[in-house]
């Protein structure tokens, strides 16, 4: 099993060693594994990232210069390899044989040793210090609220919480079956791939890698792990973290580069699996290029239907502005399109929306910069389905004031364009209707109950039935 969904609640194993919780509130006052202070890292005192092969951590001649995305400072270095440059990642990948580092047969006491590590993180994240570290940290580079932000961290580390003590060696249980005649069963075991890769999106900087990486080594895989470079800087605090907790450096190689270096890598590694979160362009790439040996996570064009019984308006418009613009409408669950029914245009369940989206700022990062769609790219977009007939603008459709934001992010108000549902079906415009826009924005519109054939229609080719795991 290469990555773990988790739904059930945590159970907590306490750790019995005095010597643990000794160092648990040692790390508690001066935070030993982190090498910045998420708070200091500036324009004059930029941050440096690196990548962690064969168990060291290395620079490169070759440096990304990360821009702040509040005000445009170059605050962060991330050594990135180029093409040239991958050879050691391609070598300690294959260095993994594909019956993993761990199995039921081989080393089975690394089980209980990820369990040791598990249950020292899951301790570290729960410290307020630590947290706020971390909290702080994703604000710097994927800028959210402080609470969306401490999601991220808190999931993470419920997360973690549930493979304490003994029980990651319980998501490798295997089965038997008895078989036709005396001596004969067979048996099931739950197996690694061995080398495998992940690679994970800017817009949720911990929670992402630290699940999707965490399950990989659970199971007895070595992982190579890239993270958008934008967003690296956590995840490889994170790895400091893990290390301090007792994860051997050897386990995981991360790596920093661009698209076209990573893709180079995952073609001459071969690694017997890989899991992508990210857009669809590049999923469909890879999925060409492995030939099928990945699992995907890719982009969504999420809707919401709100049914003919009317209750709960203010709840309903408190959901619907959460959904659509909390991380600046870059969870991969953003709503992109509402359906309202006729009974909601009695209330004022739009007037209400606006007057929530129309709340949101700068200042508590409520709103704030969008890292892969420009300002003048999303304006564009209103504007082109502004043409389509009987279409308006709701409220925003504006740039963001009074901000020093690059002009290589966005920066818009919450916005939202009604389109009328006979003209979304259309063939003309369902493309562009439907098109995801990473951001700030939404598309309303509304139906009567001898239209919801023509909803359904509109949900058929648009439903994204995979979004699923960062909504909170
Ligand atoms: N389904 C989910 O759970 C989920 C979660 C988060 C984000 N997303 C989606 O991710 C997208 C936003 O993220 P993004 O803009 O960072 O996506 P992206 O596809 O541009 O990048 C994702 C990662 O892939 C890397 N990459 C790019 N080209 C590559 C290549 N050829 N080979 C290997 N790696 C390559 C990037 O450097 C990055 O680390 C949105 O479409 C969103 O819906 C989906």
């Amino acid at each position: 099993m290469f990555r773990v969904l988790v739904t059930r609640a945590a159970r907590v194993s306490a750790p019995t060693n005095r010597n643990a919780l000794v160092s648990f509130s040692r790390y508690a006052h001066s935070l030993q594994f982190a090498t910045v202070e998420a708070e200091e890292v500036s324009g004059s005192r930029p941050a440096e990232v690196l990548n962690l092969v064969q168990g060291k951590w290395v620079g490169s001649s070759n440096c990304n210069t990360i821009v702040d995305p509040l005000n445009g400072d170059s605050f962060i270095k991330v050594a990135e390899v180029d093409e040239a440059g991958i050879q050691p990642f391609v070598e300690s990948l294959s260095s993994c044989p594909k019956h993993g580092l761990h199995n039921p047969f081989k080393a089975p006491e690394r089980y209980l040793m990820l369990g040791d590590v598990t249950t020292k993180a899951a301790h570290m994240l729960l410290l307020p210090k630590v947290s706020d570290f971390f909290t702080r940290l994703i604000q710097r580079v994927s800028p959210k609220s402080y609470q969306q932000a401490q999601g991220e961290v808190y999931v993470t580390q419920k997360f973690l919480e549930n493979f304490c003590g003994d029980q990651v060696r319980f998501l490798a249980r295997s089965f038997a079956v008895p078989g036709n005649h005396l001596g004969q069963q067979s048996h099931g075991f739950r197996w690694p791939y061995g080398p495998v890769a992940i690679i994970t999106p800017f817009n949720f900087p911990l929670e992402i890698p630290v699940l999707q990486l965490m399950g990989a080594l659970y199971m007895g895989n070595k992982p190579v792990l890239k993270v958008d470079s934008k967003v690296s800087i956590a995840m490889e605090q994170m790895l400091r973290l893990l290390h301090n907790c007792g994860l051997p450096a050897e386990d995981v190689d991360f790596i920093n580069s661009d698209g076209k270096a990573m893709n180079k890598l995952l073609l001459e590694a071969n690694p017997r699996m890989t899991l992508f979160t990210g857009s669809s362009r590049v999923a469909e790439k890879l999925a060409g290029d492995l030939k099928g040996r990945i699992k995907l996570e890719d982009a969504g064009f999420d809707w919401k239907i709100l049914g003919p019984d009317v209750h709960q308006e203010d709840y309903i418009a408190w959901v619907c502005d959460q959904d659509a613009y909390a991380c600046s409408g870059q969870k991969c669950s953003a709503q992109s399109l509402l359906f309202v029914h006729e009974n909601w245009s009695k209330t004022s369940l739009i007037s209400k929306l606006k007057d929530l989206a129309e709340r949101r700022k700068l200042a508590d990062l409520t709103i704030g910069p969008v890292l892969t769609v420009t300002t003048e790219t999303m304006l564009e977009h209103v504007n082109k389905l502004l043409e389509i007939p009987g279409s308006k603008l709701l409220f925003g459709g504006r740039p963001l004031e009074d901000h020093s934001i690059p002009s290589i992010y966005g920066a818009i108000k919450p916005t939202a364009v009604y389109v009328p549902l006979e003209e979304i079906v259309k063939d003309k415009n369902y493309e562009l209707v439907t098109k995801e826009i990473f951001g700030p924005f939404q598309i309303v519109t509304d139906y009567k109950s001898s239209q919801l054939s023509i909803v359904l229609d509109a949900l058929g080719e648009s439903a994204c039935p995979f979004n699923c795991c960062c909504s909170f």
